[in-house]
């Protein structure tokens, strides 16, 4: 089968693999109806991902039909259609038992699909502790509609369930990618008074403007006036920083008032100051870390209710065969590009 593999830094190449088998008895082999690339990937490519295994196959975003399953799995059967989760958990360890399953005990746990063993950017995947992984799609949900629900989308529900959200609130998001995006739909399901969007590209500021009109849409530039005018206290009440750039993390503890929460759900390149001499007083709350991706079963039912929609985000589809132009494009921002779906088949 057709595999997008991460050959060393710098370098991915679509191979010719075996297909997938069972390795253990909590194994499923799904076969991939349709996959995402997502920033991650890039950065496994350009060499930031250490942990990331040379030969790998990459792709942590994707949804498909189950093929078979080991003697262990009950909660899916062969042709159940699923969403296939960016973690790995044994749903039975310290952490996992307290929904922190980023931080999984066993050996395969975590973030390794795609990283650490072979993930989904080709035609079938091997998934371990399936029971945990795989979450079956709703009949009325097409692949479209479930294809971040693995990721990002988790990504965004996490960053606004640990954000303590409240209907009195003004909520500020920085940065407007893909995973901006995914948190601002679900920071909007818990309806705070305003909610602010902070980003630089133009073209990215459009599209949240176009689908989220009563959302508050500024540059970098004028995120500070902005943020008094539209809050009630001096400052946001809740921030989400979801950019990562050189100057965001500074910006979003600045932009919040006393008491605030701050949640970094951002990776950044490199290491951050928490001047605390600079924000003593200001007595912040901040929330860091992995997305703790076990909501998904409750993320499908919103999209099944039409809660949540994130068609909108897949802006080209391209098949398998041509994933490295894919990249290409979304690598380089082209063609206003935010996400690319990849049909294996
Ligand atoms: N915590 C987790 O588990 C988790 C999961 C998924 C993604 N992430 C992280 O979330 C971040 C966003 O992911 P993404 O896929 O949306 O990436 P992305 O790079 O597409 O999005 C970042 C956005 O921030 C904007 N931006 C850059 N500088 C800015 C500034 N000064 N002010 C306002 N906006 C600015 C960019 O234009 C871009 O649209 C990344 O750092 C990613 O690694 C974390
Ligand atoms: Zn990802
Ligand atoms: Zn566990």
């Amino acid at each position: 089968m057709l595999a997008y593999t991460y050959v060393e830094n710098g370098k991915f190449e679509l191979q010719e693999k075996p297909k997938p088998r069972l390795q253990d008895a909590k194994d499923a082999i799904v076969k991939v109806t349709l996959a995402s690339i997502c920033t991650s990937d890039l950065h496994i490519k350009h060499g930031s991902v250490p942990r990331a295994v040379p030969g790998v196959t990459v792709g942590h975003e994707m949804v498909g039909v189950v093929e078979s399953v080991g003697n262990g799995v009950k909660r899916v059967k062969p042709g159940d259609r699923v969403t296939v989760n960016v973690e790995t958990f044994c749903g039975e360890c310290f952490f996992c038992k307290n929904g922190y399953v980023n931080n999984c005990t066993d050996p395969d746990g975590g973030w390794a699909l795609g990283c650490r063993i072979d993930g989904g950017q080709a035609e079938y995947v091997r998934v371990p502790h399936a029971d945990q992984g795989l979450n079956r799609i709703p009949y009325a949900v097409t692949d479209e509609q479930a294809l971040f629900v693995g990721d990002i989308l988790a990504t965004g529900f996490w960053a606004a369930r640990i954000s303590e959200i409240r209907q009195e609130d003004t909520v500020l998001i920085i940065g407007a990618g893909p995973t901006g995006i995914c948190t601002l739909m679900c920071v909007m399901l818990k309806q705070p008074k305003r909610i602010i969007v902070c980003e630089t590209d133009p073209v990215r500021r459009e599209f949240v403007e176009k689908h989220y009109p009563n959302v508050s849409v500024v540059g970098p530039e004028n995120l500070m006036q902005s943020v008094k005018d539209n809050s009630d206290h001096g400052g946001a009440d809740v921030v989400l920083e979801v950019a990562g750039a050189k100057d965001t993390f500074q910006m979003a503890w600045k932009c919040a008032r006393p008491n605030a929460i701050v949640t970094v759900v951002a990776l950044y390149d490199e290491a951050q100051s928490l001047p605390l001499p600079d924000m003593y007083g200001k007595n912040l709350t901040f929330k860091t870390g992995g997305v703790d991706g076990c909501d998904c079963e409750e993320i499908l039912r919103l999209i099944e209710g039409g809660q949540i929609d994130t068609t909108p985000l897949i802006t080209h589809t391209y098949p398998l065969e041509r994933i490295a132009e894919a990249y290409d494009l979304f690598e380089n921002r082209r063609d206003n590009v935010i996400k690319v779906a990849i049909k294996a088949f």
